[in-house]
């Protein structure tokens, strides 16, 4: 997961570069980092368990290089240690080189080198691929070394690789992200396209089987033995839209920036009371029988309301895979099925696996993401843009938002309704304005009732449920308060057990035809000692509820609902002093299964 980094030019300054690259890598998540640079003909690297503010004291910045590559590690094998930190070094420190991915086959070919003389000093699957390359370099140049080496590894990579004695960069990859790109004095390579655009707006995105090199005027990409030539792209991402602003947090940032997601959706897929998403698209989602959406976390939340929206606006039978359960048991497929994969980052490992299984069923296949440059954007048949912009925070928001918009207005195309489509959303976001616009009531509510308890629930009812199950994910994952989301009438099966004295039972409540019955659920936990905070639509509020939403289309209630939940699971990490936008354990992309 995390990150790779490789900068190479006249600019001899590289390791600051290179730093400053590992650092906008920090929001995607890791355990350690390290750097490799080239001087005087040795490979010198350093390392460091922790933050990268822990790698900078360790650092000489004043060392000149012109070629360095860092890392940021998850770590898959092998414990968090120094030895397992990244860069890894070939036999006599010939090759150092940063890993993302996992290499399934690696314990094989550790007892292949072994017999060939190579010693091993970590426990990471990273490491083989190290020697490996170095034992082709005996008999081959490096680029074919390179070539030869990643022929042999079966899992996912993406490599900076340098030689001690050889002053290019070289990459590989299959299975996860790299981009290729060229600044003032330096061309780099780096795994995610939002620190690559803190470098150029000049990019190419590599495929999966492409290896080559660069240097400080050239770069070369080889696919199966042969050069090939690929554009640089534009890359949209502006300066801003990286920073903080007046933030404290990512998280806050982007829960702000919802209304103005929902607005660029509507103004992008909407022209003149026009859905705008290509005929193409629509005949064949119109032509299927069933939709299959496949997502993991919020993800597959935002599935789950899509689901609802496809089947109650579209009368369109659409069933919600879990992907990483998706690849293992494959449901019934229908006779027309049409896929749609939900990714913010579009780089998920389990969604890469699912889509495999899905090509094999030769099933029209869709990709809703944030990040169109993507591997799932690119070998699906075709993508949806969430145009949330660059989501930092690895708690998602406003990616959840853009989703559960795009199917919302997926769902009214399907059924040619066009005509209210823009009232509906604006009032949406004139009631996300008015809640953005307080949130300290949030804060009072947190700190007086939730923030210093052990576990929490939330409850609902139909849609309510929905985001029930969204909002006690963003809570146990920033928080990391025990947090469960239950259909409010699945209590008395079971869960009730766990109520007692002060526990917080959150209840939501937005559609008219549930609110007795959540009501009912509320009174049950309340005698059983919970304190309960409610969350209802005007329409169907009570003046003792905690919070009373202005009223909007109920339809739409978890685009405006959700800005509450995300600010209850915000301020209970807030005031745990939780590290809100970077949590144990998380990273923002999921490129391992
Ligand atoms: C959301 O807050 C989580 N960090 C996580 O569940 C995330 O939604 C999930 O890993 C899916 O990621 P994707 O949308 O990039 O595929
Ligand atoms: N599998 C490698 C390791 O555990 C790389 C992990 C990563 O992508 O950070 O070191």
């Amino acid at each position: 997961m995390c990150g790779i980094i490789g900068c190479i030019g006249s600019n001899t300054n590289l390791i600051s570069k290179v730093i400053e690259g590992l650092e906008c890598l920090e929001y995607r998540g890791y355990d350690s980092s390290g750097i490799a640079f080239i001087k005087n003909h040795q490979i010198q690297a350093v390392k460091a368990v922790g933050r990268i503010s822990d790698l900078k004291q360790k650092l000489n910045f004043e060392i000149d290089s012109s070629l360095v590559i860092g890392h940021t590690r998850w770590a898959t094998h092998g414990k968090v240690s120094l030895e397992n930190c990244h860069p890894h070094f070939s036999k006599e420190n010939r090759i150092a080189l940063v890993h993302n991915g996992v290499i399934e086959n690696f314990k094989n070919l550790r007892i292949e080198l072994q017999a060939q003389g190579y010693d091993f000093y970590s426990e990471t699957d990273s490491e083989v691929i190290a020697n490996l390359i170095d034992y082709y370099s005996q008999k081959y140049d490096h680029l074919k070394a390179v070539e030869l080496g990643c022929s042999r590894l079966e899992g996912s990579y993406a490599l900076a690789i340098i030689f001690k004695d050889d002053d290019r960069l070289y990459f590989a990859k299959k299975d996860a992200p790299l981009i290729l790109g060229k600044s003032e004095n330096f061309n780099f390579i780096v795994s995610d396209i939002v620190a690559a655009s803190s470098f150029s707006n000049e990019i190419i995105a590599i495929d999966d089987h492409q290896y080559g090199y660069l240097s400080q005027d050239k770069i070369a990409i080889y696919q199966n033995g042969k050069s090939i030539s690929k554009q640089f792209v534009k890359c949209k991402i502006q300066n801003d839209q990286r920073s903080k602003g007046l933030f404290d947090h990512y998280m806050e940032k982007e829960i702000q920036e919802q209304p103005s997601v929902i607005r660029r959706l509507i103004n992008h897929y909407v022209k003149d009371d026009k859905f705008s998403f290509g005929p193409y698209f629509l005949k064949k989602l119109r032509g299927a029988n069933r939709i299959y959406i496949v997502a993991c976390g919020t993800s597959y939340h935002a599935g789950l309301v899509g689901k609802y929206y496809f089947e109650t606006l579209a009368k369109k039978e659409t069933e919600v895979c879990i992907a990483s359960e998706f690849s293992y048991h494959l449901p019934l497929v229908s006779e027309r099925p049409f896929f749609l994969l939900i990714s913010q980052s579009g780089e998920t490992a389990d969604l890469r696996k699912a889509l495999k299984k899905i090509q094999e069923l030769k099933a029209p296949v869709y990709t809703m993401t944030n990040v169109v440059t993507s591997s799932l954007a690119q070998q699906a048949d075709g993508y949806l843009d969430l145009m949330a912009g660059p989501e930092i925070a690895v708690a998602s928001t406003k990616a959840y938002t853009a989703q559960v918009t795009l199917l919302a207005l997926l769902a009214h195309a399907l059924n040619d309704d066009s005509q209210t489509i823009k009232e509906k959303f604006q009032s949406v976001i004139a009631t996300e304005e008015k809640i953005l616009s307080k949130p300290n009531i949030f804060k009072d509510i947190v700190t007086q009732k939730i923030a210093f308890s052990r576990s929490c629930f939330y409850i609902g009812r139909n849609l309510d449920y929905l985001l029930a199950q969204e909002a006690a994910l963003k809570m146990k994952e920033i928080s990391y308060i025990q947090t469960e989301g239950f259909a409010g009438g699945e209590l008395k099966h079971g869960t009730i057990a766990l109520i007692e004295k002060g526990v917080p039972v959150i209840a939501l409540i937005s559609q008219d035809h549930i609110e007795e019955a959540t009501r009912v659920n509320i009174e049950e936990v309340k005698s059983r000692g919970a304190t309960v905070i409610t969350i209802a639509r005007q329409s169907v509020a009570k003046k003792e509820d905690d919070i009373i939403i202005p009223e909007h289309d109920p339809l739409l209630s978890p685009l405006v609902f959700a800005i509450v939940v995300q600010y209850f699971a915000y301020y209970a990490a807030l005031i745990n002093k939780r590290d809100i936008d970077k949590p144990r354990n998380l990273a923002k992309s999921v490129t391992v299964e």
